[in-house]
């Protein structure tokens, strides 16, 4: 069986970045590479000061520990490939926005090129790992890349190892997952490959959590993993509406079905509508895979996922403008919180965009406080979201704050777009004080006491309550 002792990481984002670090972390005996293409993203993970360009709980701890010890970050990507064993390919695998599939398919491009530079920098064998979320059957395509540009004597042992962290919670996912997921061909060279790659993490990870299947099964679970876990979100909203045009409260809807063993109580919060950069994704390629598949009644089950979302976010700023006597033009609305989901710096497909762009086409002024969001990550978003608006014109209507009082001083409306811990503990009174009455609250995250608020002399409104 290869033994591996030197890892290259081939991306340095949210799943590149903290897998490669815990892994450095609870591998010291291995010299772990992680590179990128992206100079500015490795001088920050490079920094002095361990300013890391992402936020997330823990890593910068694991990153203390092991950077400089046997965890690099380097934009030498073809030194990272020379002298690697086992290179996982951790690149972007985005939605295509032209071409064939432009709007579900899944872009590979990026893919691609890694393969390929790894097929024309190396010289000795390689076992190349597929972390990034990719379609089914996409590991043959690699395998034919790197067969056809490979060099005498090298071989290419490729493997599916799917990453199911979410973001927020990564270190902790990291260290303890629910599971391991490593897909090879059923080869006997597949199956060493996948042992050397079990043995990694058998560093930290218990052996009856490191399932081993086939590539195909590998690639598509991960697929399947987040169209589940988005289609129970999608399950709940769909109920919060009812909820609120019936008088059911959601909640108690949550935690009565949720007792049910066979049904389980995690992910079913309703919300706002879900974001990340990779549930809509990843449930639009399985609907493009069912496309290609001519399995046209499951491509159509699998959208209604996502069609919902849209409906869910769609259906929350309608009731802001609808509670606010029909017209939000020129009402200042207060948006608490600008990141997909607490404790993470990630924007991306965050439902406050949606919402603050609908404010914003009603002609509402907006106040903006996120405590983690970058201020220029906030105005990038919402000028893709207005393409035909000038930059000048949004910060005529969007303020962005330093703390969620100040964003609520003088509004009529609060939008809880986020449940960050700290809006829990906002001081309402004070609050309360500084609004235009009557003063709004709409909690788009099931966080604040309604009721506490009520007597406080807020009009609240909470998805998934009728009252
Ligand atoms: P990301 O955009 O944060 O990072 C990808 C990095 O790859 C970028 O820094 C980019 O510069 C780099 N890159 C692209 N092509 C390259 C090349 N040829 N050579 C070197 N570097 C290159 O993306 P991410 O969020 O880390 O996601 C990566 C993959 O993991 C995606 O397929 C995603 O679906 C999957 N995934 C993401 C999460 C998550 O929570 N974000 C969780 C599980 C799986
Ligand atoms: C999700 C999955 O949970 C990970 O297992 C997976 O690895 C990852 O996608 C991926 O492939 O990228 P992530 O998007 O980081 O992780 O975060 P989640 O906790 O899943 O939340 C996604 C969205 O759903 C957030 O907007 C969150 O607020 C929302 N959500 C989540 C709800 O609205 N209700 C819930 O009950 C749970």
């Amino acid at each position: 069986m290869p033994r591996v002792n030197k890892i290259c990481c081939i991306g340095a984002g949210y799943v590149g970045g903290p897998t490669c670090a815990v892994i450095a972390l609870k591998c010291p005996h291995i010299r772990v590479t992680i590179v990128d293409l992206n100079q500015a993203r490795i001088d920050a993970w490079n920094s002095p000061d361990f300013h890391l360009p992402i936020y997330e709980p823990g890593l910068e701890d694991v990153v203390r520990k092991a950077r400089g010890r046997n965890l690099f970050f380097s934009s030498d990507v073809d030194k990272g490939i020379q002298e690697a064993d086992l290179i996982f390919v951790s690149v972007n695998t985005p939605t295509k926005k032209s071409g064939v599939g432009a709007g579900s398919a899944a872009d590979l491009n990026y893919v691609e090129l890694a393969t390929r530079r790894i097929a024309a920098i190396a010289t000795s064998s390689k076992i190349v790992v597929e972390k990034s979320t990719v379609p089914c059957r996409t590991a043959e395509s690699m395998r034919i890349i790197l067969e056809a540009n490979s060099k005498p004597n090298t071989r290419f042992d490729i493997l599916s190892n799917p990453e199911f962290l979410a973001e927020g919670t990564a270190i902790k996912d990291l260290f303890a997952p629910d599971r391991v997921l490593i897909g090879s061909l059923q080869t006997s060279e597949g199956k060493e490959a996948c042992q050397a790659l079990c043995e990694v993490y058998r560093n930290w990870v218990p052996n009856d959590k490191i399932l081993t299947v086939g590539l195909w099964s590998s690639e598509l679970s991960k697929l399947a993993a987040n169209a589940m876990l988005a289609q129970r979100i999608s399950s709940i909203n769909a109920l919060s509406a009812i909820c609120e045009a019936t008088g059911a409260n959601i909640d108690e809807v949550a935690h009565s079905i949720g007792q049910d063993s066979r049904i389980g109580s995690k992910f079913l919060r309703a919300s706002v509508g879900f974001g990340g950069s990779c549930f809509q994704k990843d449930i639009l390629n399985l609907v493009y895979l069912s496309e290609s598949l001519n399995l046209k009644e499951v491509a159509e089950y699998w959208k209604q996922v996502v069609t919902m979302n849209e409906y869910q976010k769609r259906r929350f700023s309608k009731r802001v403008v609808d509670t606010l006597f029909n017209t939000i033009t020129g009402k200042r609305i207060a948006v608490l919180g600008f990141a997909f989901k607490a404790d993470t710096g990630d924007t991306r497909e965050s439902a406050a965009i949606t919402l603050i762009r609908d404010f914003q086409e009603e002609r509402a002024l907006v106040n903006i406080y996120d405590p983690q969001v970058e201020h220029s990550q906030i105005w990038s978003d919402l000028s893709e979201a207005s393409p035909s608006m000038p930059l000048e014109t949004i910060q005529r209507q969007v303020s962005i704050c330093s703390s969620a009082l100040e964003a609520c001083r003088n509004a009529e409306a609060v939008v809880i777009a986020t449940e960050w811990a700290e809006f829990k503990t906002i001081d309402w009174q004070s609050v309360y004080a500084g609004m235009n009455k009557p003063a709004f609250v709409f909690d788009g995250r099931l966080l604040v006491n309604a009721e506490e608020l009520r007597a406080i002399g807020f009009k609240v409104a909470v998805i998934g309550r009728g009252e």
